[in-house]
C-alpha cells in the first residue's frame, strides 16, 4: 500500500440523481505523474475533490500519501497541494509578493515564507516577472505562479485539475517543464486532462476515466497497444498502383492490408517495423512504383480514446471554443 502514493477504491459520488463517481478506482505510484484523462463530465474534477477532501464522498474509500481521506482529512490536506483550473493568484500583488503571503498563511513566518518565495521563483522561472504585478503576467507565467503557490509546503501529492487549459503551446510546454521538476524533487503529480498530448508527454501511467468509472488503466504505449501496434502506411502517387502496394506490403505485414481508395492510401500491421519500412521503400521503386508518401504510424492516444469511449478526446468542445491550432496537438498522429 505505501507504495502508493494514491488508492482509491470504488469511489461513488452522488450529485441528485447524478452519479458523478460511480465505483471509480485508482492507483498512482509514489514519485510518478499520473494521468487521469477522460471527457468532459466524465467525473475527474469529482475524484480530485474527493481525494483532496474539498468533497465527502458516499461510498468506497481513498488513502492520499497514505492517510485515509474519510478518517482523517486535516492530515490529507498537510500532505497535498492542489491547483485547480482557475488561478488562485492575487492581481494586485505582484508575484513574490503573493507567494510570501501564501507562506505566511502556511505558518513559515516572515523569514520563513520570504525564504521560500525566493526558491519557488527560482524553481518555476518567475525571478525576473517575481516583482512585477501578477496583474501583467501572460497565461503561462500566471500558471507557473499558481502551482509554485500550491508548492509551497513542497507536498508529498500534488493535483493538478487541467493546468494547461486555455494556454498556448508555449507556455503550456513551460508549465510541463515545472511539473517534471517538481517530480524530479520527490513529489507525486495526480494531472488531469482532456489534452491526449499533454498525458502522453507528462504521465508514466494513464487511467482513463467515463462515467464515473475507470475504464483502463496502463502506460501510454500499453494503452496504444490495445488498439493495435505500429502499422505501416503507403500513399501511392496513381490509383492504378494501389493493388501493387498492397501485394508489397502484404510480404511484410502481420495482417491484411487495408486500403483507402479515394486517398490512395495502403496500411497493414508490422512487428518489425524498420525492416518493413525499408523493404516496401525498396520494392515499390524498383518496381517503377511512384509513392506520395510512407512512413510508420503509431496509434495515438485520441485512437485509443476514440476505442474506449466511442468519442474523440476534446474535439467538439475546442470546434464550439472556435480555438484555432489547439487541434493539432490532440490529433496529431506520431511519425517516426
Ligand atoms: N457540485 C455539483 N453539483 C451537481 N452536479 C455536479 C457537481 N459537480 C459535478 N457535477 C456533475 O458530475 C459529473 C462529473 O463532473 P466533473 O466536474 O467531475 O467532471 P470532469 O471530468 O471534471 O469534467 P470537465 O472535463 O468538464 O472538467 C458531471 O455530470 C457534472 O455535471
Ligand atoms: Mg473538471
Amino acid at each position: 500500500m505505501s507504495t502508493y502514493a494514491v488508492h482509491a477504491e470504488g469511489l461513488q459520488k452522488r450529485y441528485g440523481e447524478k452519479n458523478a463517481l460511480d465505483g471509480f478506482d485508482l492507483t498512482v505510484r509514489r514519485g510518478t505523474v499520473h494521468g487521469l484523462l477522460g471527457p468532459n463530465g466524465a467525473g475527474k474534477t469529482t475524484a480530485v475533490r474527493i481525494l483532496s477532501t474539498l468533497v465527502t464522498l458516499d461510498g468506497g474509500r481513498a488513502t492520499v500519501a497514505g492517510v485515509d481521506v474519510a478518517k482523517d482529512p486535516r492530515a490529507v490536506r498537510a500532505r497535498i497541494g492542489l491547483t485547480g483550473q482557475y488561478a488562485a493568484v492575487d492581481e494586485v500583488l505582484t508575484g513574490r509578493q503573493n507567494l510570501e503571503m501564501f507562506g505566511r498563511l502556511f505558518h513559515l513566518g516572515g523569514a520563513g515564507a520570504r525564504r521560500r518565495a525566493t526558491e519557488l521563483l527560482e524553481q518555476f522561472d518567475l525571478v525576473e516577472a517575481g516583482d512585477r504585478g501578477v496583474g501583467k503576467y501572460s497565461g503561462g507565467m500566471r500558471r507557473r505562479l499558481d502551482l509554485a503557490a500550491s508548492m509551497i509546503l513542497a507536498p508529498d501529492v500534488l493535483f493538478l485539475d487541467e493546468p494547461t487549459t486555455g494556454l498556448d503551446p508555449r507556455s503550456r510546454g513551460e508549465v510541463w517543464e515545472s511539473v517534471r521538476e517538481l517530480v524530479a524533487s520527490g513529489t507525486t503529480v495526480l494531472l488531469t486532462t482532456q489534452y491526449l498530448e499533454e498525458a502522453d508527454k507528462l504521465a508514466s501511467r494513464i487511467t482513463v476515466i467515463d462515467r464515473g468509472r475507470s475504464i483502463a488503466d496502463d502506460t501510454p504505449d500499453g494503452l496504444k497497444n490495445t488498439v493495435g501496434g505500429d502499422r505501416i502506411e503507403v500513399v501511392v502517387a496513381e490509383r492504378a498502383d494501389i493493388p501493387r502496394a498492397v501485394r508489397v506490403v502484404a510480404k511484410v505485414s502481420a495482417g491484411e492490408p487495408e486500403t483507402e481508395e479515394s486517398e490512395r492510401r495502403v496500411h497493414a500491421p508490422v512487428t518489425d517495423r524498420v525492416a518493413a519500412l525499408t523493404e516496401v521503400a525498396r520494392t515499390l521503386q524498383d518496381e517503377g512504383v511512384q509513392v506520395e508518401d510512407i512512413g510508420l504510424r503509431r496509434p495515438s492516444l485520441d485512437d485509443v480514446f476514440l476505442r474506449l469511449t466511442g468519442h474523440r478526446a476534446k474535439a467538439d468542445e475546442e470546434a464550439a471554443a472556435g480555438t484555432t491550432g489547439g487541434n493539432s496537438d490532440t490529433k496529431g498522429d506520431v511519425r517516426r
